[in-house]
């Protein structure tokens, strides 16, 4: 099948080139002329596991290209993927301009039936506007009843994308569900056979009307965050009543009406999609004149809890951290991808910078787009390695859960650091082998 996916970032990377993997015909569009120019050269522009290999493999089978030829990338693909970006607006509703403005430009080329996918996440009621703004370019163009060139027909779906950056090739390629909102058989079938594939082993296609489709996405990630922030908020008082989070967690997560997923505390969730979309979810609720209450506090309990290393290291270094120098292991706002859009991290490092300390930072993924973010400052060090992140700090504080960072040389760690002490964002770490080892050690919702 013919597919044009437009908008070249984490989702639409992945979706064309796993699409090109089951042996479609893809064309990736992107309005950023750098981005396309690097995957045309062989580069990858985002940090993804196995993204590399995948993309590669399909340039050289000719299956997958990339343009920013908005007539050519229209006139390709029977189906037209919008993946564009959907970022907050200063009230949290979700910026539509983008998809709006990608749908418009497919209308004023389109000279054939085509099918418009929207897999970015968007509020209830976006495929009705994609519908009406492309119907407007349409009436602007002039077809004649009378000649054979008449105005080209659409269907819209919605097919919302559930993947996880650092896993985000396999939640493509196995995914649990597949939601499809359509309203005509014709998208319907065309939808079935590009999944076709997927549907080997089980059924995971699941065909609904648009707006629960579109609905089904940011209940999901409400869920995932209300999750989260139940979790941050009960450590917090498990600290004050002298319990053990990570033993409550177990507690729960056996009853298999919870399960164990999403139930770790932290220093708060972050990224591309969880903050936004809680938002652009209360927002919707808001006009509907159904706040809702519960996502109120989610989001709450989440900018609090972000701030919480911060209480923690102010609490034993006093509120003054001039002259403090402190080891940052973790950058990117989870592990596995090098995704900086709020971090926790930020909100860290900010706020010890705002307080005099200095920093020396340390990602497997992230180091460029730290870079990218803050530049050259006499407050910030990039290290090359995280045991060279440690040198005369006055502790290290572990920010994201690399895999890298779970078994350290405790020994290095020691020797490194001014003073043997370790602040643990994401509760790797036990606080009694910590304490057995000689560490003065600081968790999420655990003693200390
Ligand atoms: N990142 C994730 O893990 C994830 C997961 C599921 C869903 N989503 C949703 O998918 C959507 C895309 O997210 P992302 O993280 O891939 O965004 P991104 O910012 O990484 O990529 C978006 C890309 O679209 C391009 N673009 C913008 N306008 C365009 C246009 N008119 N024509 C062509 N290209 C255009 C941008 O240049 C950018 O490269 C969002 O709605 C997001 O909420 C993201």
């Amino acid at each position: 099948m013919k597919i044009t996916v437009i908008g070249s970032g984490y989702v639409g990377l992945v979706s064309g080139a796993c699409l090109a993997d089951l042996g479609n015909d893809v064309l990736c569009l992107d309005v950023d002329p750098r981005k396309i120019e690097l995957l045309n050269n062989g580069g990858v522009p985002i940090y993804e596991p196995g993204l590399d290999e995948v993309i590669k493999r399909n340039i050289a089978a000719g299956r997958l290209r990339f343009t920013t030829d908005v007539a050519a990338s229209v006139a390709h693909g029977l189906v037209q993927m919008i993946a564009v970006g959907t970022p907050s607006e200063e009230d949290g509703s979700a910026d539509l301009q983008y998809v709006i403005a990608a749908a418009r430009s497919i209308a004023r080329h389109m000279t054939e039936y085509k099918v418009i996918v929207d897999k970015s996440t968007v509020p209830v009621g976006t495929a009705d506007k994609v519908r009406q703004a492309m119907q407007e370019e349409l009436d602007q163009r002039s077809f004649d009843p009378q000649s054979s060139l008449l105005a080209p027909e659409f269907s819209m779906v919605s097919n919302p994308e559930f993947l996880k950056e650092g896993a985000a090739i396999d939640d493509f390629n196995r995914p649990d569900r597949i939601v499809i909102g359509a309203e005509d058989d014709a998208a319907v079938k065309i939808m079935k056979e590009m999944y076709a594939p997927f549907q080997r082993n089980h059924e995971r296609l699941m065909v609904m009307d648009i707006r629960s489709a579109e609905l089904t996405k940011y209940a999901a990630n409400a869920m995932l965050a209300t999750r989260i922030s139940f979790m941050n908020e009960l450590a917090n008082l498990a600290e004050r009543v002298g319990a053990d989070i990570e033993h409550v967690r177990k507690g729960i997560g056996s009853d298999q009406r919870i399960g164990y997923s999403f139930l770790y505390a932290g220093c708060g969730y972050g990224g591309s999609c969880f903050p936004k979309d809680v938002r652009a979810l209360q927002r919707t609720s808001a006009e509907y004149g159904l706040p809702l209450k519960v996502l109120e506090a989610v989001e709450q309990v989440n900018n609090a809890q972000k701030s919480v290393m911060l209480k923690k290291i102010t609490k034993r270094f006093g509120s003054d951290l001039t002259g403090k120098h402190f080891a940052l292991w973790g950058l990117a706002f989870k592990p596995g991808t090098d995704d900086m859009r709020e971090a926790s991290s930020r909100v860290l490092m900010e706020g010890l910078w705002a307080r005099g300390a200095t920093v020396t930072a340390f990602d497997p993924a992230a180091m460029k787009e730290t870079r990218h973010i803050y530049g050259d400052r006499t407050d910030l060090c990039y290290a090359d390695n995280a045991k060279n992140a440690l040198q005369d700090a006055d502790a290290l504080i572990i920010v994201t859960e690399w895999k890298a960072f779970k078994s350290p040389d405790f020994g290095i760690i020691k020797a490194r650091l001014k003073q043997p002490i370790i602040f643990d964002g994401r509760n790797l770490f036990e606080p009694a082998d910590m304490k057995k080892q000689g560490f003065e050690y600081f968790g999420i919702g655990r003693e200390g």
